[in-house]
């Protein structure tokens, strides 16, 4: 590992119960990996991962999207919304099939609260935002807080090998067609979902017999170890991106202990 002083300043975005949090928190106390956790934030309330963070001294926040839901907010005043928002409608890519109006109020409510998690994260500048069992979509306007044309400023963690099974149940979409192996993948945040540069990825075997909670045990494993592991290859400045002939953005690991790092993961998912 390269000497390094200056800490990584990350906000975590969770829904749920925050193991992958938790696994971050236990790296940095173990000195494993360099960077804060400055704050998390929660659009859940009952979230188990913000007891997690106050029970070491992280800083919590709820932006609870359901009160921008119809229910709550029947009709969304436009004036509320960034001026790009038109410009956001036209380049957005996560609603479709749905009447361009539909797609303008859900689009807007999104927006409404993203400005509250954006207005939260203003004074700490965070250096990277970590997406971790964050169950609600990114809206173009979010992405382009955090998202430079020669940085990407958001991480993801999804539970499965991309592109194959993007969307939100990644393990049981994985058990459910059969496959003999699974993964999972980190990756950069684009404006698509899913879609973004991947960074890494690790795999682990279905045997006969396994049943779901057995495989997303072993990849949640995965999940723990390579998520750290990509949060400090960002802090060591060991990633770039390239841009291919096609101009599609591609990240090299620089990290020279990359492959052993991988090799010890999977010997150990594979393991019997
Ligand atoms: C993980 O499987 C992650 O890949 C997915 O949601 C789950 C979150 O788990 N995006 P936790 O909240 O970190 O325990």
């Amino acid at each position: 590992m390269k000497p390094k002083t200056k800490k990584l300043k990350l906000a975590v975005l969770i829904s749920g119960g925050g193991t992958n949090l938790q696994a971050m928190v236990d790296q940095i106390e173990a000195g494993k990996l360099d960077a804060e956790i400055n704050l998390v934030v929660s659009n859940n309330p009952g979230a188990y991962g913000l007891t997690r963070a106050q029970k070491h001294g992280i800083p919590t926040a709820v932006v609870d999207y359901s009160k921008y839901g119809k229910k709550l907010f029947p009709k969304v005043d436009e004036r509320e919304l960034p001026s790009q928002f038109p410009e956001l409608v036209k380049r957005q890519r996560i609603f479709h099939g749905l009447p361009p109006e539909e797609i303008r109020d859900r689009l807007a409510r999104l927006v409404l609260a993203e400005q509250e998690i954006i207005e939260l994260l203003n004074p700490l500048a965070p250096e990277l935002i970590c997406l971790a069992g964050f169950m609600r979509l990114i809206s173009p306007y979010f992405i382009g807080h955090y998202n430079r044309e020669d940085r990407y400023g958001i991480m993801n963690i999804h539970p499965a090998l991309l592109p194959a099974f993007p969307g939100t149940d990644g393990y049981g979409d994985t058990f459910g067609y059969g496959c003999r192996f699974g993964g999972i993948t980190v990756h950069f945040v684009d404006e698509g979902e899913d879609t973004g540069p991947i960074i890494a990825q690790a795999t682990y075997p279905i045997w006969p017999g396994d049943t779901l909670d057995v495989i997303r045990k072993r990849g949640l494993e995965l999940e723990y170890a390579l998520y750290s592991q990509c949060i400090q290859w960002m802090a060591q400045e060991d990633l770039q991106v390239d841009y291919g002939k096609d101009g599609r953005p591609q990240v090299r690991i620089l990290d020279p202990e990359y492959p052993r790092f991988l090799e010890q993961l999977t010997q150990k998912a594979f393991a019997r």
